[in-house]
């Protein structure tokens, strides 16, 4: 058994739970351009836009429930007797909803709200509006506390950190194709880690990992942390 776990998680963990993915077949990045509602040029053009893109998701996302591979990976963190991380690049807040509680979000969260004058931040309300005034300076200065193309992810630091510790890397339904994420599994190789790949197709990246299993996340997940702990 791997004292120290790091897992990247992205959209496609959260399929399962009707949440759409971005660059699947229909995708999200089919049915919106993402210059227009991911990036901080396309909020300077059109706030009423991006706060619209992501007050459906928060919304879709309130509503969606935690499936069989985020709970999975709860009871891997409850169980495991070493160190346990989720690194997701999901904003839907699903990991915690399933009960896992070491999770960091790199992409940000569709529940943050962030003031772009003061840095304040605070919970996102449902719909987000252009003028709402930030609660701290009072600036009509809001956006979503999600990390746009262009912008630095956060907790890169402790990200890193964490891979140079990993003993196992396991990324779970993400394509590879954003960077820096994409590169963890060559730093987590770097540093000694066995590498996990289980996705419903082999990534971007597959060729990376030392060991792969493709399937639905409710079903591979689950079985791989079953295989895990009996390990
Ligand atoms: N089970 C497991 N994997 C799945 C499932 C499923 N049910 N459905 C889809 N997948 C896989 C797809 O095969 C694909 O490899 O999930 C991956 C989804 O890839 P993307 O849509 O590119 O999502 P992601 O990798 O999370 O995107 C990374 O890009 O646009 C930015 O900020 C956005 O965080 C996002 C980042």
């Amino acid at each position: 058994m791997a004292d120290n776990i790091v897992i990247l998680t992205g959209a496609g963990i959260s399929a399962e739970s009707g949440l759409g993915t971005f660059r699947d077949e229909g995708g999200l990045w089919a049915q919106h351009a993402i210059e227009d509602v991911a990036t901080p040029e396309g909020f300077a053009r059109n706030p009423e836009l991006v706060h619209a893109f992501y007050n459906a998701r928060r919304k879709q996302s309130a509503q969606a429930a935690p499936n069989a591979a985020h709970k999975a990976l709860a009871d891997l963190e409850k169980t495991h007797s070493g160190n346990v991380l989720i690194v997701t690049q999901n904003v839907d807040g699903l990991h915690e909803k399933a009960g896992s509680q070491n999770v960091l979000h790199m992409h940000g969260a569709l529940a943050g709200a962030l003031c772009h004058s003061c840095g304040h931040r605070w919970r996102a309300p449902v719909d987000m509006r252009p003028d709402d005034r930030c609660p701290a300076c009072t600036a009509p200065a809001t956006r979503p506390d999600v990390v746009w193309f262009g912008e630095i992810p956060y907790y890169m630091e402790q990200i890193s950190d964490a891979l140079t510790q990993a003993d196992l890397f396991v990324s779970i339904g993400t394509s590879g194709e954003v960077y820096p994420a994409a590169n963890f599994v060559a730093e987590a190789d770097y540093h000694g880690a066995h590498t996990v790949e289980l996705n419903l197709e082999p990534s971007s990246g597959v060729s990376r990992f030392a060991e792969v299993h493709l399937g639905p996340a409710t079903e591979i997940v689950p079985a791989w942390v079953q295989q895990e702990l009996l390990r």
